[in-house]
């Protein structure tokens, strides 16, 4: 057998042994095969094509080696192609684009802080600024300043939790009025939301720590009708176009007179359902011109200012958007639930 043949079947073979498992992709892979098997310009055909210049009796020889080396490199591209294949897979296996994206959780305002501020967006457009007050208050600030002494049958109605010292968990946001006013000369508009206290059971529709929105105009000359326009004009904006409001007489120690203010139920429009009682009517608000004896608390002349007070619930307020059946979903901290809103 010719020396140069042999000779250039081992580099071949040493080639292949190099080239083919540094292929590093089938396109690749398919370009050694090419160089090395390739039946026109590859390496083999060559080398087989000078088998011709041999004698009779080299020539089996020569190319039973030929045809060695041709399996090996055969075996070696089948081997590679495995592996990319295997890779390949392991790939797929890697991102699984079926999975659903691992989004995070990035937090949100709670539902009923929502409504809050957009309750207050409203009134600020109307001219009311957002104020606070604090939640311990004094029995002065929470019922006497507020017409109401402590032996009255509404003090008994929002019994609230008694702190040492004389101080309370406010019951209610009306106190805020009381502060408003001994801070500030009139013209007064604003509205102040925050949580209340009273001594009710926990149950669907109670909790005994809720929020509330005061709201205060206190200036000359407001009469009943800029109250009753003010709060239509809010609950239309609140509710939307067709939201209808009602006024029912009620009482508060500190409005005469005093309403409780209705809307028409959203959820059936007046036909009457489950969120409405029947009745066509959601109340969402206690309101009425200010009492003459709180301006007298607070050193206002109540022959010169009037002034009308409301106060709404707006966890209830959400309820009713959101057809939320039980007011407890608000104040368990339920990501799932609460998410929904985010
Ligand atoms: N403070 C009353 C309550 O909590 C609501 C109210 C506020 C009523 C202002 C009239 C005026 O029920």
């Amino acid at each position: 057998m010719d020396g140069s043949i042999e000779r250039n079947l081992r580099e071949l073979e040493a080639e292949a042994q190099e080239a083919v498992p540094a292929a590093g992709g089938a396109a690749e892979l398919e370009a050694v095969r090419i160089r090395l098997l390739g039946r026109k310009e590859g390496r083999l055909t060559a080398i087989m094509r000078t088998l011709g210049q041999l004698s009779a009796d080299e020539r089996p020889a020569a190319g039973q080696a030929a045809n060695r080396v041709k399996d090996v490199i055969t075996g070696l591209l089948d081997a590679r192609e495995e592996e990319l294949a295997a890779a390949a897979e392991d790939g797929r296996e890697a991102v699984d684009l079926t999975l659903p994206g691992r989004t995070q959780w990035r937090g949100g305002r709670h539902p009923v802080t929502q409504v809050v501020d957009e309750i207050c967006g409203i009134f600020r457009t109307l001219g009311f600024s957002r104020v606070r007050g604090p939640e311990v208050e004094t029995d002065w600030y929470n019922f006497t300043a507020l017409n109401t002494p402590l032996d009255h049958p509404a003090a008994d109605m929002s019994d609230t939790f008694y702190l040492p010292g004389g101080l309370l968990l406010r019951s209610h946001t009306s106190p805020v009025q009381v502060r408003t006013m001994q801070a500030h000369a009139p013209p007064i508009r604003v509205v102040a939301p925050g949580m209340v206290y009273r001594r009710d059971p926990y149950d669907a529709s109670h909790a005994p720590a809720f929020e509330q929105i005061e709201g205060l105009a206190v200036d000359e000359g407001i009469t009943f009708v800029d109250f009753k326009a003010t709060l239509a004009e809010f609950a239309r904006r609140f509710f939307g176009a067709e939201a209808e409001v009602r006024f029912r007489p009620s009482f508060f120690p500190f409005t005469e007179p005093s309403a409780e203010v209705d809307v028409s139920c959203l959820l059936c429009d007046r036909q009457g359902c489950s969120a409405c009682k029947d009745t066509g009517w959601i109340e969402i608000m206690g309101a009425g011109m200010v009492d003459p004896g709180v301006f007298e608390q607070v050193g206002y002349d109540p022959e010169r200012y009037t002034g009308f007070a409301f106060g709404m619930g707006p966890a209830r307020i959400a309820m009713l958007r959101y057809g939320i059946p039980d007011i407890r979903l608000f104040y368990e901290g339920d990501v799932r639930f609460l998410r929904q809103f985010a």
